[in-house]
Order: structure tokens, then sequence, then C-alpha cells
């Protein structure tokens, strides 16, 4: 499946990723800038922020508890916002659209 991620700048990076790799470390393994990944997928440090983008809100399902409150500390956070790393890539998120907050730029 693939994603395309975009930098606050608006520069694309569109990358075919192996289901079951998180959003985040599709970002890290191919040195996406904007995506830090401080606690390496532990849903414990919010650096793998992105904006969902709307038409994939809904197959991309809802943080959990503990992302939920990681995200309440984000200051950028909106209704679409997600941590990267608690998204599962699946053949159903093939085209999925992230974009990347100004903040981690
Ligand atoms: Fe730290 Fe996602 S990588 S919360």
């Amino acid at each position: 499946p693939q994603v395309t991620y975009i930098e606050h700048d608006g520069t694309e990076h569109r990358i075919a990723l192996e289901a079951g790799k998180s959003v985040m470390q599709g970002a890290v393994d191919n040195a996406i800038p904007g995506i830090d990944a401080d606690c390496g997928g532990e849903c414990a440090c919010a650096t793998c922020h992105v904006y969902v983008d709307e038409a994939w809100l809904a197959q991309c399902g809802t943080p959990g508890e503990q992302e939920a409150s990681m995200l309440s500390f984000a200051a950028t956070a909106a209704p679409n916002s997600r941590l990267s790393c608690q998204i599962t890539m699946s053949p159903a998120l093939d085209g999925l659209i992230v974009r990347m907050p100004e903040a981690q730029h």
C-alpha cells in the first residue's frame, strides 16, 4: 500500500510501505522530514503527529486511549490529528494521505 506524506511546505513524498508497518516507520525508513518519532513508536512522544486527510479519517479508525491523551498535549492538535506510529498500513489504506504539522518541520 502507498502513503503520501506532505510536508508543511507542501513537498510530497509518495512511498510504498509493506502492510503491517506503521505510517511512522515508513517515514523514518525513508528519511521523510517532519516525523521525528523520538520514542520509537511507543506512543509516548507525539513527535510523529500527523493530520490525516479527511477522506481517510474513517479508515484510520479512532485513537486509542493513550494516543488520545498524548494528542491532548500537542499544541497543534486538530480533530484529524493522529500519531503516525499508531496507524498500521493495510491494503485498505492504499492511497492514504497524511500531512505533517508545522512544529515538526
Ligand atoms: Fe513517539 Fe509515535 S513515535 S508517539
